[in-house]
């Protein structure tokens, strides 16, 4: 098991990670609880509740939650459902919320963790390659119809416990999701991590090698959280790639493609924006061969339209007054925010869709 510590500025706590960690939560979790909810979806409920569940001490009194699988179910109709659930069950402020699942049942339950009785204790166990990401750094969020995450909070959990065998029944999207957030943050940090990923078949990765990176990809983020929790800096660099992810989602409807394929493509237009404008030499061939060995659906960029998708970047939360505001990298492990001008980045836009547009998919 390794145990990485993260400083937040409430307090410090620990992500633990390794196999099988899901049958031996009495000895890892440090408080006490005497009243536990565990939430999680309709997806992991079958694989993995049961082990939870068991896994507490005999005295604990357990309620479990689970909602649909999906992002429709980070809601507030989910989640005043959640409040119901944490009312009628009596759950005091000694009690504790467990997120079991992936970014969207961390977003979830953070959020009614933060929020019911003005915040009760959260612990994440993640089981998904994203939620590497989402679980650490304290942001949580239920969407409004209008938009997603903007309803939410910064609610740090007390404990990370990432039992990484159940990244085993991931389906390969869901892992080249999560993978978009690894690329990202080697991109963020290290060459020559970089490098090693880029010569990687993800669907055919050693579980060593694995906790290896997403190990590696939690102290990047964990470094970068630290020094700048509210996102008034550089934790604005965790959104490389994702101005023109948000518009792809967005425009594609949620569903089509994962928030980690967005980012994937997201990240290769950053990188061919980081080219032009600040002339930076990036390993865009390699990325663009790890895209198509790996099956990254980059034939959806190709169906987008520039005017929308400058239209939705606009809306993006990293927008100020209409600007849009670029993290670009100017080296590997080395990236800046830019402010671009409107017509560059339609011009940018355009001749990526033909480049996406020239590129065949299987490689
Ligand atoms: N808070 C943050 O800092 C942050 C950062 C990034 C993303 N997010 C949020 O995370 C969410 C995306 O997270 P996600 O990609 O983990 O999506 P998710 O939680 O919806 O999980 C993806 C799918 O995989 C299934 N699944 C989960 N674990 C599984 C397992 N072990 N085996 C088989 N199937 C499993 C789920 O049921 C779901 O169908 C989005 O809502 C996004 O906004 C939050
Ligand atoms: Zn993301």
């Amino acid at each position: 098991m390794e145990q990485i510590q993260i400083a937040a500025s409430t307090h410090s706590y620990k992500v633990e990670i390794g196999a099988s960690l899901r049958f031996q939560l009495e000895s890892i979790i440090e408080g006490s609880y005497k009243n536990i909810l565990v939430i999680t979806d309709s997806e992991v409920a079958p694989l993995y509740l049961e082990d939870v569940k068991q896994s507490f001490p005999s005295h604990v009194e357990i309620t479990e939650h689970i909602v649909p699988a999906g992002e429709a179910s980070k809601s507030m109709e989910q989640y005043s459902r959640l409040m119901d659930t944490c009312i009628a069950r009596q759950l005091d402020r000694k009690s504790l919320i467990v997120g079991l699942g992936g970014g969207m049942v961390g977003d979830l339950a953070g959020f009614a963790a933060a929020t019911y009785l003005r915040g009760i204790d959260f612990l994440q166990m993640p089981t998904t390659i994203l939620a590497h990401d989402s679980s650490v750094g304290g942001k949580v969020a239920i969407n409004h119809t209008q938009g997603k995450n903007l309803i939410g909070c910064f609610y740090n959990p007390i404990q990370v416990i990432y039992d990484t065998e159940t990244l085993s029944s991931l389906p390969s999207a869901e892992i080249r999701s999560g993978f978009g957030e690894v690329v990202k943050h080697a991109l963020l940090s290290d060459s020559a991590w970089c490098e090693e990923i880029l010569k990687t078949n993800i669907l055919h990765l050693s579980s060593e090698q694995l906790n290896e990176y997403l190990a590696k990809g939690i102290k990047v983020k964990a470094q970068i959280v630290e020094e700048d929790e509210k996102e008034q800096g550089i934790r604005k660099h965790l959104n490389l790639g994702h101005t023109l992810a948000h518009a792809l989602e967005a425009e594609l409807g949620y569903g089509r493609i994962t928030h980690g394929e967005a980012v994937a493509i997201g990240i290769w237009f950053a990188m061919r924006v980081s080219e032009q404008y600040l002339e930076a030499s990036l390993p865009v061939g390699n990325y663009i061969k790890w895209l198509q060995m790996n099956h990254y659906p980059i034939n959806l960029a190709e169906t987008i339209d520039p005017d929308r998708i400058i239209e939705r970047m606009k809306w993006d939360k990293k927008t100020v007054d209409s600007q849009i505001h670029y993290v670009l990298l100017e080296a590997v492990g080395n990236p800046v925010v830019q402010k671009i001008e409107e017509g560059l980045i339609k011009e940018y836009l355009s001749d990526f869709i033909k480049e996406v547009s020239g590129i065949d998919e299987r490689n």
